[in-house]
């Protein structure tokens, strides 16, 4: 969908408005464009269908017939005072579905009793809401039906409306990009072409470097190595660096599992679902797409992003249960399951990343565990950290940009648990039990002391059904949870 902003209110022909109404009745006229007409009769419909205009409240009508346009939707805004940045965007987002499921090609819309951050916030929600992954339908018969094709916002000041536009803009971007290699098809995404992906990153000023396995043997990643050793694909490890701080000042680190394809290996999943597991590169995808949003708004900070990239494939090269690595931290790791193959890969990335970087703080993201589906739903990430200040703000972030975070405990006992009688330690914990904290467990087994958080995503990365700012698919979530960590914390505004 495209969106425009314009001072001048023209509903064309066959064309939808789009009104603001806030609880206590009153509706965005925006000066005299709204006739008294459609005022009243906007005021009647509330009265006779009990509409509260609570925030996402959407009241659909048809317009009367003297008047070019088809339709009107007037959207609930709340109380004026109390409308949260996340509570606008999932406004923009309910206006999004109601535009996306109607007959009409365009709509203008009017916002006039909101400042322009407001509207921005809202614009930003219709974005986020409106996207979709269409570009393998060949025939309009099989393609999903979109008519609805433009939003017109009318505001007074337009220009201060798209300064502020600006910087969310930006980190929409973001989100798609991550989106869009999270749905990306595993026969065209795997590690070398992701890493194309990230080089289209250096046109912003990110520098990007790639390790491929040849680096990567010099540098003792044996346990990253043995996930893709079964695979034709070559495993990569992408680092991205943007440098929009003061220089000398250490680094923000973000590491995210890259597992292009996960079949689990020798220890193969079942048939089932296993075409999900396309998605298991999603950690990455979003240290990607937080790349390209803190470039693309031109972040004041120091940030690291690193990609461990491996297919997980079963072959007559593939790794077996039981064989022994040593990474390149140095510890030995007996793979006693070759499904829990995400920590083997994040335990080389983190090394390399705290020992190269020695950044303020190493974020992870991994769609770990399916034991954190079963805890968390796909209500809340799990968060894992051992530092509670990192671990606070992530929750305070978690609460107020809507990608919700729960701390999970870490602690000796669960250590214990992945001890080995072969090895310093084996990649999986007694079976069914605390499976995502003992994965965690193993993380941290590499991250030096650094102030570390982990945040297991195998629940939100993907939508099963649409959610308030995201249609069914690979959701982007953590794009817009670490970059406001970054802007309200690391940035010294
Ligand atoms: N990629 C999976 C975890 C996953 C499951 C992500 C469902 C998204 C949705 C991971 O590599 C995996 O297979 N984990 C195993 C670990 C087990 C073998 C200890 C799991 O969760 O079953
Ligand atoms: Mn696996
Ligand atoms: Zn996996």
């Amino acid at each position: 969908m495209e969106l425009r902003f314009q001072p001048e209110f023209k509903p064309t022909e066959n064309s939808v408005i789009v009104v603001g109404m806030f609880a206590d009745g009153t509706v965005h006229t925006h000066g005299n464009d709204l006739s008294q007409e459609v005022i009243i009769l906007i005021a009647k419909a509330a009265k006779a269908k009990d509409f509260k205009a609570k925030p996402k409240d959407v009241m659909d009508m048809i317009a009367p017939v003297d008047i070019a346009y088809n339709r009107i939707i007037v959207i609930g805004l709340g109380e004026k005072e109390k409308l949260t940045d996340y509570e606008l965007q999932t406004i923009g987002g309910a206006l999004a579905s109601a535009l996306l499921s109607g007959k009409e090609t365009n709509g203008f819309a009017l916002f006039s009793g909101l400042n322009s951050r407001h509207v921005a916030l809202i614009a930003t929600g219709v974005r986020l809401r409106s996207w979709s992954f269409d570009k393998y339908f060949t025939t309009e018969k099989t393609k999903p039906k979109r008519v609805f094709k433009t939003l017109i916002i009318a505001y007074d000041n337009v220009a201060e409306l798209e300064t502020t536009y600006a910087d969310f803009a930006s980190i929409t971007d973001g989100v798609f990009l991550t989106r869009d290699v999270v749905s990306e098809l595993p026969n065209i995404l795997y590690p070398e072409t992701f890493c194309d992906r990230a080089k289209e990153l250096r046109q912003l000023g990110v520098e990007v470097e790639i390790l491929g396995e040849d680096e990567m043997q010099e540098l003792g990643m044996n346990s990253l190595l043995a996930v893709g050793q079964g695979s034709v694909r070559e495993s990569k490890l992408c680092i991205m660096r943007w440098n929009g701080g003061k220089s000398g000042d250490a680094p923000l680190a973000f590491v995210g599992k890259g597992v292009t394809f996960d079949t689990g290996g020798i220890s193969i999943k079942p048939a089932d679902r296993m075409h999900d597991m396309k998605y298991d590169m999603a950690g990455a995808g979003v240290v990607l797409g937080l790349m390209k949003a803190l470039a693309s708004r031109k972040a004041n900070v120091n940030v690291v992003g690193v990609a461990g990239l491996a297919e997980n494939m079963p072959s007559g090269n593939a790794q077996r249960p039981g064989d022994v690595w040593v990474s390149m931290s140095g510890q030995t790791i007996e793979c006693q399951n070759t499904d829990a193959e995400g920590r083997m890969v994040l335990a080389d990335a983190l090394w390399y990343t705290q020992d190269r970087f020695k950044p303020q703080f190493m974020i992870d993201l991994a769609t770990l565990t399916g034991a954190i589906v079963v805890a968390l739903g796909q209500e809340h990430a799990g968060l894992f950290s051992n530092n509670d200040e990192l671990a606070d703000r992530l929750f305070k972030i978690g609460q107020t940009s809507g990608e919700k975070v729960w701390r999970m405990p870490l602690g000796e006992a669960y250590d214990k648990a992945i001890n080995s009688t072969v090895a310093d330690m084996k990649n999986v914990g007694d079976s069914g039990t605390g499976g995502s904290i003992t994965a965690a467990q193993f993380l941290q087994r590499f991250v030096n002391d650094h102030p570390w958080a982990h945040l297991d995503i195998a629940g939100m990365a993907w939508a099963n059904k649409a959610r308030d700012l995201c249609a069914a698919g690979a959701s982007g979530f953590g794009v817009r949870l670490l970059d406001q960590l970054v802007s309200t914390y690391y940035e010294g505004k």
